[in-house]
C-alpha cells in the first residue's frame, strides 16, 4: 500500500477591481495591442488598499474547505506560497491559520516566487507520504501589485493579484500511477541567475523595494526549463506527455505557455489558460487556474495533470498529479 496526497478540495479568491490594459495608457507609454500581443494579458485584479496578501488567502482557503465539505479542525497543516507575506513575520500561514480559526497543527510560508506553488505542493505531499500529516491546505497567495514600479512599463502592465488552495488528503493508493493523488514532483533552482528577476529591496535595505526584471533573459529560460522540468516529473511517474490530460502552468505569457505546450508535443486545447484575465500572479497563479479549470468543466477526477512553473531565484519546478 502506498499513501498518496490527493486532492479533495479547491477554490480560488480575485479581489474586486478589475484593471484593463487600456487603463495603463494613460500612464505610461504602452498599449493594450502591446501587452496583448506581446504577453496574452487583458486584464488583471488588484487587491483594494489595505487589502493584504492574507485576507485573500483566507478567502481561497474557505474556498477549498467549502469544495471539500471541510472546516479548519480537520486540517493538520497549512503551507502558503507567497512572495508578498503581509508583513517580514510572522508568516502568511500563521496568519491564516487564525483567521481560519484553525488552533491546532502547524503553519508556514513556502517562498520561490512564481514556482512557489510547485515547491510547496511537493513540501505538502512529503508530508503527507511521511505520515507527518493528513490534511494538508496548500495555497498560493500574492499582492504583486505593492512590488510595481508604475513607472516601469516592462513590468507594471504583467502582473496581477490573487489567490487559489488545494486540501490535500491522504489515501491508500495501490503505488501505480494510475493511483489519485501526486504520482512525482521534480524541483530546481539556481541562484547564480539572481539578477534577471528580483525585488530591490528587503530587510537588507529598509524597504520593500520595486520587482525588476529582464524579461528576454527570463523568457529564454523559461521556454527551456518548463517543458523539462514537466518531462522529468512524467518519467519519474513513468508516464509520456501522451498521457496528460491538461497542463496547468504558471500563467506568465501566452507565448511561453504556448512554447512549452510545443516542446511537449501537445496541443493548447491541453492546456488550462487564464493568464488573459489575472495576468501574471506569482504563487497564485497555478491554484487558480486549477480552481477555474474545475469551475469551467475542463478538469474531471481521474484526468492527469502536469503543473510547470518558474520564477525569481531562479527557481522551477514541476507536479505531476491525477485530480
Ligand atoms: O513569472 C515569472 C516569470 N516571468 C516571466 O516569465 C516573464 C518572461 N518574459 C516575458 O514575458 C516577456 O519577455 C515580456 C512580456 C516581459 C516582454 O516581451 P518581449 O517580447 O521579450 O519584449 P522585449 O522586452 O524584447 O521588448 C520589446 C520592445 C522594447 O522596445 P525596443 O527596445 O525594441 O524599442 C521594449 O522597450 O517593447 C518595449 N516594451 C513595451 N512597449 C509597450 C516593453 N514593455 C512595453 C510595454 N508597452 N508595456
Amino acid at each position: 500500500m502506498t499513501i498518496r496526497a490527493v486532492v479533495k478540495g479547491v477554490g480560488h479568491y480575485l479581489p474586486e477591481r478589475v484593471v484593463p490594459n487600456s487603463e495603463f495608457e494613460a500612464t505610461i507609454d504602452t498599449s493594450d495591442e502591446w501587452i496583448r500581443t506581446r504577453s496574452g494579458i487583458e486584464r488583471r485584479h488588484f487587491a483594494a488598499e489595505g487589502q493584504t496578501t492574507s485576507d485573500l488567502g483566507t478567502r481561497a482557503a474557505q474556498a477549498a474547505l467549502a469544495h471539500a465539505g471541510m472546516t479548519a479542525d480537520d486540517v493538520d497543516a497549512l503551507i502558503v506560497a507567497t512572495s508578498t507575506a503581509d508583513f517580514t513575520f510572522p508568516s502568511a500561514a500563521t496568519m491564516i491559520q487564525a483567521r481560519l480559526g484553525m488552533t491546532r497543527g502547524f503553519a508556514f510560508d513556502v517562498q520561490a516566487v512564481c514556482a512557489g506553488f510547485v515547491f510547496a505542493l511537493a513540501n505538502a505531499n512529503a508530508l503527507i507520504v511521511s505520515g507527518q500529516a493528513k490534511r494538508v491546505l496548500v495555497i498560493g497567495a500574492e499582492t504583486f501589485s505593492r512590488l510595481m514600479d508604475w513607472q516601469d512599463r516592462t513590468t507594471s502592465v504583467l502582473f496581477g493579484d490573487g489567490a487559489g488552495a488545494l486540501l490535500l488528503e491522504a489515501q491508500d493508493g495501490s503505488g501505480s500511477n494510475s493511483d489519485r493523488g501526486i504520482l512525482a514532483t521534480d524541483l530546481n533552482s539556481d541562484g547564480r541567475h539572481k539578477d534577471i528577476l528580483h525585488v530591490d529591496g528587503g530587510v537588507s535595505t529598509g524597504q520593500t523595494g520595486h520587482l525588476r526584471m529582464q524579461g528576454k533573459e527570463v523568457f529564454r529560460h523559461a521556454v527551456e526549463k518548463l517543458a523539462e522540468t514537466a518531462h522529468a516529473a512524467l518519467e519519474k511517474a513513468g508516464l509520456t506527455a501522451e498521457d496528460v490530460a491538461w497542463i496547468v502552468p504558471h500563467q506568465a505569457n501566452i507565448r511561453i505557455i504556448e512554447g512549452t505546450a510545443k516542446r511537449m508535443q501537445l496541443p493548447m486545447d491541453r492546456v488550462v489558460v487564464t493568464v488573459q484575465d489575472h495576468g501574471n500572479t506569482s504563487a497564485a497563479s497555478i491554484p487558480l487556474a486549477l480552481s477555474v479549470g474545475v469551475q469551467r468543466g475542463q478538469i474531471k477526477p481521474g484526468d492527469l495533470i502536469v503543473t510547470e512553473a518558474i520564477g525569481g531565484g531562479l527557481a522551477w519546478g514541476s507536479v505531476v498529479l491525477r485530480w
